[in-house]
This record gives C-alpha cells, sequence and structure tokens, in this order.
C-alpha cells in the first residue's frame, strides 16, 4: 500500500460546458498539482446519469469536458485523463465497498438530502453517488483529491469506508485526504449566491465574450452611487475580480472600493476585462480541440488504458482480501 502522493479529481459532464466555479474552485488546481505529483483525471460520466437522461447531450457534454481539461493545459503525455464509463471495474468495487458501509451514511449526505428536499422523486443512483465516488478514488488508491469545498463530505464517506475495510480485510486502500483550495474554494455566482448550474447564476468558462461581458454586468450589487464608499468584501463583482487578479490588482480595487468614487459599473468593467484576457486563450485552445473529437477520442483511449492497469491491479487485490472471485 505505499503509495507516494496520487492526486485524483473528477467532474460530471452534467452540462454543455464548465463554469467559472468549476474552473477556479477545482481545474485551476488540478493543472498546478498535475505538475508536481502523479495525476488522474476523469469525466465522470456514470454518475451524470442521475441527472442527464438524453445521450446525445451527454456524449457532447463529455466531449466539451475532455476539451476543457485539455485546454487548461493538462498535458496528456503527463497525467491520465480518462473517462469513468471506460473502466468497468468501478462499478464492482462501488459494490465490495457498498458492503462496508452503513446505509445510514447515504442517507444523511448533504447532496441527497437536498435532493429529496426539493421534492423532486430521487432516484437510487442519487442516493449511491458518494459510494460511486468512494470507488473513484479508491480503485487508483488516491491520496490527494483537489475539490471545491461542497465535495468535502463525499471524500469523508471515502475516508470511511476505506478505514472500514481495511480494519476488516487488511491494509488495501490509502486514505485520501481533500485538497480544497484557499481562494476559491465557493465562487459566488452572478446574484451572490455559490456560482452553480442548477441555480443559472453561472458564467461559462466558453462562452462568447459579449455574452460573459453582458453576465458580469448584471451581477447582483447594493444600491450605492458611485461616489459612496463601498465594502469590497460583501461584493460579488470583488470576489470575482480577486480571483483572477493579482495581489497589487487586488488591493488596489479594494482601496479605491473604500475610498468611494468608483461605481459598480466600471468595477464590472474592469472585472470583464481581467476575465476575458485570461480565459481568451484556454476559449482558444477550447474551440481547437472541440475540432478534433477523434484526436480527443484517442487521448481518452490511451488514458483508459493507462488507469485501466491500475484498477485491474487494485480489484484483484480487494477480490482476494474479501475472498470472492478465486
Ligand atoms: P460539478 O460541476 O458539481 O461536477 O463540480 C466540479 C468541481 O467544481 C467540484 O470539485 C466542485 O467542488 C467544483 N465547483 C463547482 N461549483 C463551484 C463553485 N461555485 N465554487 C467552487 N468550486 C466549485
Ligand atoms: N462528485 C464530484 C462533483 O460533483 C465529481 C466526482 C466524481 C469526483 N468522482 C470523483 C471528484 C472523484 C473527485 C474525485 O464535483
Amino acid at each position: 500500500m505505499k503509495i507516494s502522493k496520487r492526486v485524483l479529481s473528477g467532474i460530471q459532464p452534467t452540462a454543455s460546458m464548465v463554469h467559472l466555479g468549476n474552473y477556479l474552485g477545482a481545474m485551476r488546481h488540478f493543472l498546478e498539482l498535475s505538475k508536481e505529483s502523479e495525476s488522474l483525471f476523469c469525466v465522470v460520466d456514470l454518475h451524470a446519469l442521475t441527472t442527464v437522461k438524453d445521450s446525445e447531450a451527454l456524449k457532447n457534454n463529455c466531449r466539451s469536458l475532455t476539451a476543457a481539461y485539455l485546454s487548461i493545459g493538462l498535458d496528456p503525455n503527463a497525467v491520465t485523463l480518462f473517462q469513468q464509463s471506460h473502466i468497468p471495474e468501478v462499478c464492482e468495487l462501488a459494490w465490495y465497498l457498498g458492503c462496508q458501509l452503513s446505509s445510514s451514511t447515504l442517507e444523511k449526505a448533504h447532496a441527497y438530502k437536498d435532493a429529496k428536499a426539493s421534492g423532486r422523486t430521487v432516484n437510487a443512483g442519487t442516493m449511491y453517488y458518494p459510494l460511486l465516488m468512494a470507488a473513484d478514488i479508491l480503485l487508483y488508491k488516491a491520496t490527494a483529491i483537489p475539490v471545491g469545498a461542497d465535495q468535502k463530505q463525499h471524500i469523508e464517506v471515502a475516508r470511511d469506508i476505506a478505514q472500514a475495510f481495511n480494519f476488516h480485510f487488511g491494509d488495501v486502500f490509502p486514505l485520501p485526504e481533500p485538497l480544497i483550495p484557499e481562494e476559491g474554494a465557493q465562487v459566488v455566482g452572478l446574484d451572490g449566491r455559490k456560482m452553480s448550474k442548477s441555480y443559472d447564476n453561472y458564467i461559462g468558462l466558453f462562452e462568447e465574450p459579449k455574452k460573459i461581458t453582458k453576465k458580469i454586468k448584471s451581477i447582483l450589487t447594493d444600491s450605492k452611487t458611485g461616489e459612496e464608499k463601498k465594502d469590497p468584501e460583501s461584493c460579488a463583482v470583488f470576489k470575482l475580480y480577486r480571483l483572477f487578479a493579482s495581489a497589487a490588482e487586488t488591493e488596489n480595487l479594494a482601496e479605491r472600493y473604500r475610498e468611494g468614487g468608483l461605481g459598480y459599473g466600471h468595477a464590472k468593467l474592469e472585472l470583464a476585462e481581467l476575465v476575458l484576457a485570461q480565459i481568451e486563450p484556454i476559449q482558444a485552445s477550447w474551440h481547437d480541440w472541440m475540432s478534433r473529437p477523434d484526436d480527443m477520442a484517442d487521448l481518452l483511449k490511451e488514458g483508459a488504458a493507462k488507469a485501466r492497469q491500475i484498477a485491474g491491479e487494485t480489484l484483484a487485490e480487494t477480490r482476494e482480501k474479501l475472498g470472492v472471485g478465486l
């Protein structure tokens, strides 16, 4: 079980493109981590089945997300980039892990409780979601899991399962740790709540620059006039700005908020300029990858071969400990 740091994370292909919350809260850190540690990143299409009921949309979402991973600069030769459903071993492991977990843990999970509270019918996949996520992590014996703050509880479930398994059957799984960035743990959306597909308050990373500017102009602020002094910390425009700006630029804007004399309209234009300049090369690369679906399919195939090697070894070890499949 001796593993030095192994990084793994996944994103659900539930939308036609990722948003700035995904980028700033998770993906930007994937890139930094991939430069210093062995890393695996996946398109978790099996998880997306809990909500996506349209096969064409799912395929398009998977392509868009794969292109997003590549366009932020992940080097497919250095990292293992793959699609969850290409590794069927993950479902088998999820079953074994489910047998080590009390069902009440799944019933208490935030995401499941929120889905139930919404009044909609909740499918069983939504309840098993943390179990499949634990299997994603433990199948590759990953130890460092970069995610936004909303995923912390899921990683705790994975740790609990690993501990229970190791206790009963002997050490197989290292305990995974969440890596939650201080900056960007919870990126705010246009209305000041957490940026999310489900709140429709997001800025898509690959949206047209004009649309992005329009969305930024629509960010909700209080009604202070240009002359009035403002509190940067309570303003969504500032909160987004600081995620893109240098420390000096951030301090400069904060100072102008506090002094008064800066209107929100002006701050929004500065934010739009900064965001667009930074994402322009990512957008260009994404469009380029999207025009080469066959190249992306080849890369995913290579990634799956690498991932499957590790998955096969873990599963063989797990089966032996459990006494099945012998
Ligand atoms: P999802 O779109 O739910 O699959 O999320 C993919 C990744 O983006 C996860 O690591 C989330 O924690 C992260 N994420 C999603 N929305 C936000 C947000 N508003 N702020 C920070 N991180 C986020
Ligand atoms: N649940 C994660 C999310 O919604 C996605 C995910 C699935 C994941 N499997 C994972 C994240 C494994 C990290 C590691 O964002």
